[in-house]
C-alpha cells in the first residue's frame, strides 16, 4: 500500500487549500472542498475494506452510493491543512442511498465533514449529471464577490453580464454565467438543495453576503473559474463609484464567442 500523502490528489488537495488561503478567501475556517476519487486511486492507497466510523449525513443522494471522496473537515482552516492533512481532511465512502459516510481516513481528532456536505453532495449530482468529468466542488470566502452582493443587483442575467464585462476573458472562462442565491442559512439541507438546482445551469453559484461555490473538472480548473470571477469583481468594485466611459460591448463578446468557440448563455447578450 502506497502512503497515501504522496497521492497526486492529496498532494493537489494540500496545495489548493494553502494557495486558497494565500488568497484570502478562506479566513479562520472559511471555505470547503471535496473531490470526488475513483474506487481504483483510492485502493492504491487505502484498505477500502476498512471503515473507522460512519457518520450520518442527514440526507440522501443515491446517485453518489458507493462513491468516495476527499474533503474538508467542519471548524478546520486551510491554512493548516498543509501541516496536518490527517486531521484537517478525510476520505469517505457514501453508502446506504448516501445518508452514511464510512470515513476511510482523516478527522483524526474525531472531527467530520464540513457543515456544508449537503451542498457539496447534491452539487455534485447536478454537476454529474450535465459532465461526467465533474469532480470537484469548491466554497470560498472571495471578499470582491461578497462585496458585489451588497451593491449590485442580485439579478443572474445582469450580474453575470456585469462580470463579463469587467475583463475580456471572463465569458470565455464562464459562458453560462453565474447564477445567484439570495442570503439563505448555510449548513442546511435546504441551501444544498437550492445550489444544487443553480449548479444545474452554471458552474458558479454566489451565495450573496456569504461566498462563492465553483465545480469543475479538477482543483487547479476549478480554482482558476472562482479566481476569474473574483478578478471581475475587484474591478467592478474599483470602478462601480466611478462613471463608466468605456465598456466590453456585446458585439465584442459575440467576437470572443467566435474566437474561442464558446456560447454564452442563452439570451444573456443581446
Ligand atoms: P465548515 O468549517 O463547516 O467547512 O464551514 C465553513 C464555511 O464556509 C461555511 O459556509
Ligand atoms: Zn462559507
Amino acid at each position: 500500500m502506497k502512503d497515501l500523502l504522496t497521492a497526486p490528489f492529496m498532494v493537489e488537495m494540500i496545495r489548493t487549500t494553502a494557495n486558497m488561503y494565500a488568497h484570502g478567501w478562506d479566513e479562520r475556517n472559511g471555505g470547503n472542498i471535496s473531490l470526488l476519487l475513483d474506487e481504483g486511486e483510492v485502493r492504491e492507497y487505502l484498505d477500502t475494506g476498512k471503515v473507522i466510523r460512519n457518520i450520518p449525513t442527514g440526507f440522501a443522494a443515491p446517485e453518489l452510493d458507493g462513491r468516495y471522496f476527499l474533503v474538508t473537515g467542519t471548524g478546520k482552516y486551510f491554512k493548516n491543512v498543509q501541516y496536518a492533512p490527517e486531521v484537517n481532511l478525510g476520505v469517505v465512502r457514501l453508502t446506504d442511498g448516501g445518508q452514511t459516510a464510512a470515513l476511510l481516513w482523516g478527522y483524526a481528532d474525531g472531527g467530520q465533514f464540513t457543515s456544508e456536505f449537503p451542498a457539496h453532495m447534491m452539487s455534485h449530482v447536478a454537476r454529474l449529471a450535465v459532465d461526467a468529468q465533474n469532480r470537484v466542488v469548491m466554497h470560498c470566502h472571495p471578499a470582491n464577490l461578497l462585496a458585489m452582493t451588497y451593491v449590485h443587483t442580485l439579478d443572474e442575467r445582469e450580474f453575470t453580464r456585469t462580470l463579463w464585462q469587467m475583463c475580456t476573458e471572463c465569458i470565455v472562462v464562464f459562458p453560462d454565467g453565474v447564477n445567484v442565491l439570495p442570503w439563505m442559512l448555510c449548513g442546511t439541507n435546504e441551501i444544498g438543495e437550492a445550489t444544487a438546482e443553480k449548479m444545474k445551469t452554471a458552474r458558479l453559484v454566489v451565495w450573496s453576503q456569504h461566498g462563492i461555490y465553483g465545480a469543475g473538472k479538477d482543483l487547479d480548473e476549478t480554482f482558476g473559474l472562482i479566481e476569474t470571477a473574483e478578478k471581475a469583481a475587484e474591478i467592478y468594485m474599483k470602478i462601480a463609484y466611478l462613471p463608466r466611459i468605456n465598456t466590453i460591448t456585446d458585439e465584442q463578446m459575440h467576437l470572443l464567442e467566435q474566437r474561442f468557440g464558446v456560447k454564452g448563455r442563452e439570451g444573456y447578450l443581446d
